[in-house]
């Protein structure tokens, strides 16, 4: 057993606010580390962790491959362009196999909803998710809420905006479930048919009007437009969008406030957001990065460490 009262990471929406606290308070921790000279502290050594990726990431993966790494573990990659899926292999026979050779936790992106707790049915490993589809990722909304406490030292009635589109974004929903626990007011902002109808029912408001909510909040998270989960045609063009809900500095300098920017990446420079703002003072976009790595050492140090006690 861990040290948190799940088993796995497989949402925000299914932990509780301790386990969440938790980890962001282990990830200031962590981050501690990160800042030595030297960044490796043996508390996974002897334990093997499997990185599945069927889809794309930059950010995720090797934020993950270092948080392993800084713990000690062994680290095993897949990547499945590379796999005998193309050979016809499925899921299941994929990851029984991979399992028999005795994994301690799988840390899993997969483009499908709910693959993570699908994947659960399969192995006994600890099963992390690192983004199913639309539905979770957990720890980028973790990342996000210790950058969030580290500006601003507290989350309870912290204003956050998430902009962009929201019907798509796993990021969003993970958002949603991790502030609303400890205590945030959400907001979404972006195109009415960019918003999951009933939202509302989530404890946020919604609207479709940016200049209403950069006069609302503290914090602004900015998404992409995720075209590779959209049809064709849910935007009318790049530029309308970027002229409505890009987030620019004459938008943000029309409200004599300062609002933080984040931004989970990839970024659409010029698109959701402008450079000058991307690049600017009020951007805390790379220290989400950094704190990226803190807070995946801790989410793996909090599942697995109990395990190198049992081994001990
Ligand atoms: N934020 C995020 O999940 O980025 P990647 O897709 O590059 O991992």
């Amino acid at each position: 057993m861990g040290q948190l009262k799940t088993k796995h990471l497989l949402g925000l929406e299914s932990i509780d606010k301790e386990d969440i606290k938790k980890i962001i308070d282990t990830g200031f921790m962590f981050r501690e580390v990160l800042d030595r000279p030297v960044k490796k502290v043996p508390s996974l050594n002897g334990l093997n962790i499997l990185n599945l990726f069927f889809e794309n990431s930059t950010r995720t993966k090797l934020s993950f491959e270092l948080a392993e790494k800084r713990l000690s573990a062994d680290v095993i990659n897949f990547s499945a362009s590379s796999s005998s899926l193309n050979k016809g292999e499925s899921f299941k026979d994929t990851v029984q196999n991979i399992h028999s050779m005795k994994v301690d936790c799988i840390v899993m992106r997969h483009p499908t909803p709910g693959s993570s707790i699908h994947l659960t049915d399969f192995v006994d490993s600890i099963i992390v998710n690192a983004g199913d589809g639309t539905h979770e990722h957990p720890t980028q909304a973790l990342l996000d809420m210790m950058s969030l406490k580290e500006k601003f030292n507290n989350l309870k009635n912290l204003k956050v905006c998430i902009v962009g589109d929201i019907l798509h974004s796993r990021v969003a929903l993970s958002n949603i479930f991790g502030l609303k626990k400890m205590g945030a007011e959400v907001m979404v902002c972006g195109p009415q048919h960019l918003l999951p109808l009933s939202i509302e029912n989530l404890g946020v408001k919604a609207s479709t009007d940016l200049e209403e909510a950069i006069d609302w909040a503290d914090a602004l998270n900015v998404l992409r437009i995720q075209r590779e989960r959209m049809g064709v045609g849910l935007i009318p063009s790049i530029r309308e969008y970027n002229d409505q809900f890009g987030i620019t500095e004459k938008k943000l300098n029309r409200l004599n406030k300062e609002v933080v920017i984040m931004h989970p990446g990839p970024m659409n420079r010029n698109v959701e957001i402008d450079s000058r703002v991307a690049d600017g003072k009020s951007a805390i976009i790379l220290d989400q990065v950094l704190n990226g790595v803190a807070i995946r050492m801790s989410v793996l140090y909090l599942l697995l460490s109990g395990s190198v006690e049992e081994v001990k």
